[in-house]
């Protein structure tokens, strides 16, 4: 007796351990920024309203067959001195049971699921707007069509509008999500996909590829900024000038505009509306950086949006992150210090 006592103190002192490694490992699950428990967008919040009695129905079947295996095995464990055990085989009233009852949940499950899924393929209506999304190894670019603004790294839409975002790949399969908005929609080579929701909160949410696309997969997220609708014309009225001139006065933003003109940044990005000895930066390889020192990541990501940091990636792009795509220029850390702060003024 003594034995089995001790057998089950170790088993129910494994199950805890394990329980509480479950329970702290949730803990960023429920409350970073890629927690999907508070839904602030529409396509987020069905998903969330189909997963929670899911969810329940499955703690509820978990307990009721958990609980008769460990019964079974504690009431009926081989004792000291118990008998043979005696061989059954079939009960045709327990087996129908056990076929029909699964065969009912999964029923009940498998409807509300396919007529979720099938209304996700509904575009929005009039009143909604349309956002282009373009994956890249390993950045995000949002373009605005008809608007004639191009950003990269953060997408800004507005509160309570049917958002459609029409989702193409530059390269290869990535995927587009931001968990508190809206389910994973994979963006697919040749295909055009497309991914519909409404956000019903103002703030910043944070996207990220869900998709392996190569060595900077985990390195190409995106910020979504929603904003009241006033808030939101002004940021694409913004957007749509060319980019701030640039005061004479200011030595380095001067002398790294001259750097970015000639040391080969134009043959990839764009600047709307810069110009330097009638070269143009039109290039459409990497982001567009009409203005990019508004924006608060870079390079998908990785860094966070200061001089400092702009420095240190165009100084050397490849220890930031390896395998991208931009390419190593060789300047000096004077040369990218003053290109950091050409790009920190394109507020
Ligand atoms: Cu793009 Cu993973």
């Amino acid at each position: 007796m003594a034995r089995g006592s001790g057998w089950l103190k170790r088993a129910i002192t494994g199950a805890c351990v394990a329980l509480l490694v479950v329970i702290l490992g949730g803990c960023s699950m429920f409350s970073g920024p890629q927690a999907v428990n508070h839904p602030a967008g529409s396509n987020m919040q069905t998903i969330w309203n189909l997963f929670v009695p899911i969810f329940w129905m499955s703690v509820v079947v978990f307990i009721i067959v958990q609980g008769v295996l460990i019964y079974s095995v504690i009431r009926f464990r081989r004792k000291p001195g118990s008998p043979e055990p005696h061989p059954t085989h079939g009960n045709t009233k327990l087996e129908i049971t056990w076929t029909i009852l699964p065969a009912l949940i999964l029923a009940v499950i498998t409807v509300p699921t396919l007529a979720t899924i099938s209304s996700f393929a509904k575009k929005p209506g009039a009143g909604s707007m349309t956002v282009q999304v373009v994956g890249h190894q390993w950045w995000w670019e949002f373009d605005y069509p008809g608007q004639g603004v191009v950003v990269a790294d953060e997408m800004h839409i507005p509160i309570g509008v049917p958002i459609e975002v029409e989702l193409r790949s530059n390269d290869v399969i990535h995927s587009f999500w931001v968990p508190k908005l809206a389910g994973k929609q994979d963006v697919v080579p040749n295909q055009h996909n497309h991914l519909s929701f409404t956000a019903n909160e103002i703030g910043t949410f944070r996207g990220q590829c869900a998709e392996f696309c190569g060595a900077q997969h985990a390195n190409m997220a995106f910020t979504v900024v929603v904003q009241s609708q006033a808030d939101y014309d002004a940021w694409l009225a913004k957007q749509k000038l060319p980019a701030t001139n640039i005061p004479s006065s200011d030595q380095l933003v001067a002398q790294g505009k001259q750097v970015f003109f000639t040391a080969g940044c134009v043959g990839c990005h764009t600047i709307n509306g810069a110009e330097l000895n009638g070269v143009q930066a039109l290039g459409i390889v990497g982001p567009n950086l009409t203005h990019v020192g508004s924006r608060t990541g870079l390079a998908g990501e990785v860094l966070t949006q200061t001089q400092a940091n702009i420095a240190t990636w165009v100084h050397n792009p490849q220890k930031v992150k390896p395998g991208t795509l931009m390419p190593n220029l060789g300047l000096t850390v004077d040369q990218a210090n003053a290109v950091a702060a050409y790009l920190e003024s394109l507020k």
